[in-house]
């Protein structure tokens, strides 16, 4: 028999891209099962059997929920990212001192990939001041193994030296660029994240020339397509087409990687479709 669905279960519809910005893709869903730890029923067959302790869970069950904190609790998701986007993300997020451009959550999940896969190089394409390229050293540091390289255009704000970051300053795509990173990662078991050119044709770009340095079972990290799921007037969106949508396009031609979606599984983040992971 069919189960009825609870009022409390929700289900997150997958991530549908703005016709305007790109073709859909029918992910599946995370499904989301919210239980309700306790109701106004159980208390009140409490008060039948423990009269004292029934009075409290009944009070406890009607009491409003704080002033000061109702706000923040009712906050959607989108609410949350933008607010982190514009009054956190770029101004207030540091690691070590180090300002860096992410979101915890993601960090989080980096962490576990990292522990996973246990890389000998993560290639970070875009390193910005730093934060995130020390982030990454300092988790290889823990796991005893492993470099960073790190590529950036542009080093007038990264001022970090540590004996695991290996700096290579130069365009992402240049033939030169890609020539170099591949003879570092010969052998090697790599990871490679992309947070450099966030064009559609740049993370393409970066995508076809990278991605066979990445070992089976470890992942590209495509950072920032939520760019491709605000629209322009929230300050934060573009006009022209980003990660997201290059994303799509390599998966069209690439069957060796999967969007592994469980990796979006605290939902706040900054990478929708952005873990692709090698299956074969
Ligand atoms: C979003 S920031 C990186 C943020 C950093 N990963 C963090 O989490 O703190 C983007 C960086 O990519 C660099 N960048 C942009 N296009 C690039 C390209 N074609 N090649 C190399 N670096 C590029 C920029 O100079 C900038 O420092």
């Amino acid at each position: 028999m069919e189960r009825t669905r609870a009022p409390s279960e929700i289900e997150n519809p997958g991530i549908q891209l703005p016709g305007s910005i790109g073709p859909t893709v029918d992910l599946p869903p995370i499904p989301l099962k919210v239980e309700k730890a306790s109701t106004l029923w159980g208390g009140i067959r409490l008060l039948l059997r423990d009269p004292r302790n029934g009075v409290k869970r009944i009070a406890r069950f009607l009491r409003p929920m704080r002033k000061d904190y109702r706000r923040r609790f009712q906050m959607t998701l989108r609410d949350w990212l933008l607010y982190h986007q514009r009054q956190v993300g770029f101004t207030e997020c540091r690691w070590m001192g180090v300002r860096a451009w992410k979101n915890p959550l993601d960090a989080w999940i980096y962490q576990e990939i990292l522990f996973e896969v246990k890389p000998d190089v993560v290639v970070e394409i875009g390193s910005g001041e730093g934060g995130s390229t020390l982030f990454l050293a300092h988790l290889l540091d823990l796991l005893g193994k492993g470099q960073v390289l790190s590529i950036d255009i542009d080093r007038s704000f990264f001022h970090l030296t540590h004996p695991r970051i290996t700096i290579l300053t130069g365009d992402s795509s240049s033939p030169e660029m890609v020539a170099k990173v591949h003879e570092l990662c010969r052998g090697k078991i790599v990871l490679v994240v992309q947070d450099g050119n966030h064009t559609k044709e740049g993370v393409l770009k970066d995508l076809r020339s990278y991605s066979d340095l990445v070992s089976l079972h470890s992942y590209f990290i495509v950072e920032d397509g939520i760019i491709d799921l605000y629209v322009p007037r929230d300050g934060i969106g573009s006009f022209d087409e980003g990660p997201l949508v290059g994303v799509t396009e390599f998966l069209k031609e690439n069957p060796q990687f999967e969007v592994d979606r469980k990796k979006e599984r605290y939902l706040m983040t900054y990478n929708p479709m952005g873990y692709l992971r090698r299956v074969c």
